[in-house]
């Protein structure tokens, strides 16, 4: 019998959705609902992973998928499998190592990792843990001096490309974090303290660890995070909501490498990121947390591709909860998936060794599904492939 807890919880953690029920049991309930909430009634949250499920295989059989080959190249470089690690703020208060953590087992999977603006590990600490495919998310602040003193620090520590996220003027309004109060740390205080004996392990670790700021923007004075701040607030506060198409080409004057818009939502604004001579775009509605109401990127992906692919990269980000759902994304005409909460729920459910877990059954369940579908490839992989679900 398997002896060590963490091996004993994830032999057993056969998919994404049983990893989260893990963290589920082992974050406080504030801490889970941060990051498994969404904007508003989360009507954009559900259907990002209904969008996956309404699409069905149009396999082919008798195709010889003897050796199956997901690797796929993105941004010039080839990679195991079309998979993207999403940025995702604060994760230290999914794991004391945070995004150390999860920036090694990126690597170990031969994956980029996207690091973000608002991350609990600086630029440099995570440079220094992991010798593989970095990517910097940007925020930006009205302190424009700051985000550009950010790009270079990005740029002196090897990250590959910058990912401007561009869906968030201003702060999506969740409300769970609303009903309880949440900030960002999260207060230890009288409310929850009880919260606290149901959930020792996670409160033990917060309470020992360094305390969690905002670790890129630490003796700045646009507020480093360590005091309690409700993200709303923050936000809404320090970053620019006056940010337009023109501002591209200032990030272009200060970072040479290339740029990712993350946060596209339309077809008209796809071929505008086009014209402003972007390398990549990213479909996504921040996993349901800005606009509820907005499209799930999967049904964008087929559009957007007739109408730009060939000109940009393109990338598919929200409910990416199983390998099958980035076949479906490739065959329709995205380079690659990104996603943020299957690999939180897995850094909660069980630390890095949850990240190296969930990775490598996203890249495993890829493979199935393309040897399952009939393709030994990934130029195998056309819109032929799936269809919408009748009925
Ligand atoms: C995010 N996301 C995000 N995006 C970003 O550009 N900068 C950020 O700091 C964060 N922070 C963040 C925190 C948490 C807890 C979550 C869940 C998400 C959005 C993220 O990059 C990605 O768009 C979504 O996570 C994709 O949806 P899935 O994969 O979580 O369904
Ligand atoms: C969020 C911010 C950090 O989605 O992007 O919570």
């Amino acid at each position: 019998m398997e002896t060590d807890p963490v091996a004993r919880r994830l032999a057993r953690a056969a998919t994404v959705g049983d990893l989260r029920k893990i963290a589920r049991r082992r974050l406080p309930r504030g801490v889970f609902d941060y990051i498994d909430g969404a904007a508003e009634d989360e009507l954009t949250s559900r259907r990002n992973e209904a969008g996956f499920a309404d699409l069905e295989f149009r396999p082919r059989v008798l195709r010889d998928v003897g050796q199956v080959d997901a690797s796929t190249t993105v941004l010039g470089t080839s990679m195991p499998f079309p998979l993207v690690l999403a940025p995702t703020g604060f994760t230290r208060i999914a794991d004391p190592q945070g995004e150390l953590a999860v920036a090694r087992a990126a690597e170990r999977a031969g994956l980029p990792y996207t690091l973000s603006t608002l991350s609990t590990r600086s630029i440099e600490e995570v440079a220094a843990v992991s010798g593989g495919r970095k990517w910097f998310q940007v925020y930006v602040w009205r302190d424009r001096g700051l985000v550009a003193e950010m790009i270079a620090r990005a740029a002196a520590a090897d990250y590959e490309a910058l990912m401007i996220t561009v869906d968030t003027a201003v702060l999506g309004r969740r409300e769970r974090d609303v009903r309880r109060g949440f900030s960002l740390p999260p207060k230890i205080g009288p409310g929850t303290v009880l919260d606290g004996a149901v959930h020792p392990r996670w409160t033990w670790d917060f309470v020992r660890a360094e305390p969690i700021a905002f670790a890129n923007v630490v003796g700045k004075d646009v507020g480093d995070g360590s005091d309690p701040v409700s993200l709303a607030e923050y936000i809404n506060s320090q970053f620019d909501p006056a940010l337009s198409w023109s501002d591209i080409a200032w990030f272009r004057s200060v970072w040479d490498g290339p740029i990712v818009l993350k946060g596209i939502q339309t077809v008209a604004d796809a071929r505008l990121a086009v014209d402003a001579g972007v390398d990549a775009i990213a479909l996504s509605n921040h996993g349901g947390r800005q606009l509820d109401g907005a499209p799930p990127p999967i049904e964008l992906v087929a559009p957007v591709a007739d109408a730009v692919g060939g000109d940009v990269e393109i990338y598919c980000d929200g409910g990416v909860r199983r390998g099958s759902d980035i076949v479906k994304a490739v065959a329709l005409g995205a380079t690659a998936c990104m996603a943020g909460r299957a690999y939180l729920y897995a850094l909660a459910a069980a630390g890095e060794r949850g990240v190296d877990h969930v990775l490598a059954d996203l890249g495993a369940g890829v493979e199935r599904t393309m040897a399952l579908a009939g393709c030994a490839s990934i130029a195998d992989l056309g819109p032929d492939l799936v269809a919408a679900r009748r009925g």
